[in-house]
């Protein structure tokens, strides 16, 4: 495809526009050959020295129902394994945002910050994949530091607008991490793997009303410093 720079930059600006995070999936099959394009697509992200250092699991079919069924059951017994620990310290406008993106997230399904156990029910969707019919798992080599784990943020990143470009949407999940043990049993990974986060990824239904949240973002002042005077 040789496209016009003009056409080129349209289409770009609308997948990263079009992209966001999506909480709610059709029970409808992703065809593998559409997947596997979509992750060779992810892996022309850039990386330290090309290093490529995501060790991507694709999961479907039962062995996602298995983690389906073991995830929420261990999320209520308290039995959560972090290869990375979580400590939210968020302070400041990043507490401010982060209340903003909870409260509209919530918000969209008619939950205020007072109905904590309806919120929390809502949260445990994380442990189904929302519905998702395939999740990808990303580890991260245990030799590997914060440089190597920013590689895989970009990964990430592109993983995510080629599944919008092809019609698919996608949740990144900090909170599929803290199931590292599970994942790594279901999926016979090796113990030197790292979780770092999962994505679920399908097609939106457009009908869950989770989906009706649009996340704001901060001016660009607040965030961005032009030195070029
Ligand atoms: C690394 C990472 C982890 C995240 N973890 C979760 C998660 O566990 N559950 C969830 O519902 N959303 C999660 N999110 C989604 C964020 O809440 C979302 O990206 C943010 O609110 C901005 O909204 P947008 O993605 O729709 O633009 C995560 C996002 C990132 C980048």
């Amino acid at each position: 495809m040789n496209l016009e720079q003009a056409t080129l930059a349209e289409c770009f600006d609308a997948v990263v526009n079009q992209r966001r995070s999506v909480r709610g999936f059709l029970n409808k099959p992703v065809a593998r050959e559409l997947v596997e394009h979509i992750f060779t697509l992810a892996s022309r992200a850039p990386s330290n020295c090309n290093t490529q250092p995501w060790a991507t699991h694709v999961v479907g079919g039962t062995k996602l129902e298995q983690l389906r069924e073991i995830l929420p059951l261990n999320t209520l017994r308290g039995r959560m394994t972090l290869d990375y620990p979580y400590e939210p310290k968020y302070h400041g406008v990043y507490q401010e945002r982060q209340y903003d993106a909870a409260n509209q997230m919530y918000g969209a399904v008619g939950l205020e910050r007072k109905d904590k156990e309806q919120r929390q029910e809502v949260f445990m969707r994380n442990y189904t994949f929302f519905g998702a019919p395939n999740v990808a798992f990303l580890f991260l080599p245990e030799h590997f530091g914060l440089r190597e784990a920013a590689d895989v943020g970009m990964y990430a990143q592109t993983l995510m607008l080629a599944l919008t470009a092809h019609g698919l949407a996608s949740c990144p999940q900090t909170s599929l991490g803290f199931h590292a043990d599970a994942v790594r049993e279901v999926l016979e990974v090796d113990a030197s793997q790292k979780l770092l986060f999962g994505i679920s990824f399908g097609y939106e239904d457009t009908s869950d009303p989770i989906n009706n949240t649009r996340m704001g973002r901060a001016p660009l002042a607040e965030t961005t410093v032009f030195h070029d005077t």
